[in-house]
């Protein structure tokens, strides 16, 4: 049977890639990830791309915004992407890719959305004091972080976290969540939008959010 194919968008080391590609090597897995694209030539998530056999491009950003999500938009295009998964991409999408992909694109954001969206999430959570702090997977929208929420992760915040321990813990749930909602959205698992809120249809058993140690 033919897999879904997925684009990912990446400015990062690439952990979230790295979880979708283990993932996604399975021939069993709905879907397959065919490019991976960058807003930045170093990004580790080209290199994880390169080594797993998946074309794997730079777009630089000069020319705009307009410009460079146009370019975005035909590279995706030309690997005919159904779905497109932001992992750690530090751009606000707008509307080229939005109306490319109505509906069909993926964010990992580190915080228990609505709580901390934006930038420095983990930060956010520690500065406000929070005892549980997680990932969420989400459907990108026109807004920052607020699209309707699809599968979230959990983790506790200890006393002796900084930043850095605290955003380790969270990756741990996000490369739980993040295969697992493409799993989902490719098999057609997401049945609509009412409101705010994504209807799934899983299958016996399964459940949207993941509880880490
Ligand atoms: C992840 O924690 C991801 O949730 C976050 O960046 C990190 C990327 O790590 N994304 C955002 O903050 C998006 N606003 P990775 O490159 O190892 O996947």
């Amino acid at each position: 049977m033919s897999r879904v194919r997925v684009g990912v968008l990446a400015s990062g080391g690439g952990t979230n890639l790295q979880a979708l590609i283990d993932a996604t090597q399975d021939p069993a897995f709905p879907a397959e990830i065919v490019v991976v694209l960058s807003d930045r030539r170093d990004a580790g998530a080209l290199v994880r791309a390169e080594r797993a056999g998946i074309e794997a491009r730079w777009l630089p950003r000069g020319g705009g915004r307009a410009a460079h999500e146009a370019a975005i938009v035909a590279a995706l295009r030309a690997q005919a992407v159904a779905w497109v998964a932001l992992a750690g991409y530090m751009r606000i999408v707008g509307d080229g890719l939005l109306d490319a992909f109505p509906g069909k694109v993926l964010n990992i954001h580190p915080s228990l959305l609505p709580a901390f969206p934006g930038l420095h999430a983990q930060r956010q959570a520690l500065e406000h004091g929070v005892r549980v702090a997680g990932a969420t997977v989400h459907l990108v929208d026109a807004g920052t972080d607020t699209g309707p929420i699809l599968v979230q992760g959990a983790v506790p915040v200890l006393p002796e976290d900084d930043e850095a321990t605290l955003a380790v813990r969270i990756l741990t749930v996000e490369h739980r969540i993040y295969p697992l909602a493409l799993r989902w959205v490719t098999e057609g698992r997401l049945v609509g939008v009412e409101g705010r809120r994504a209807v799934w249809r899983l299958p016996e058993g399964a459940a949207p959010f993941v509880f880490g140690a």
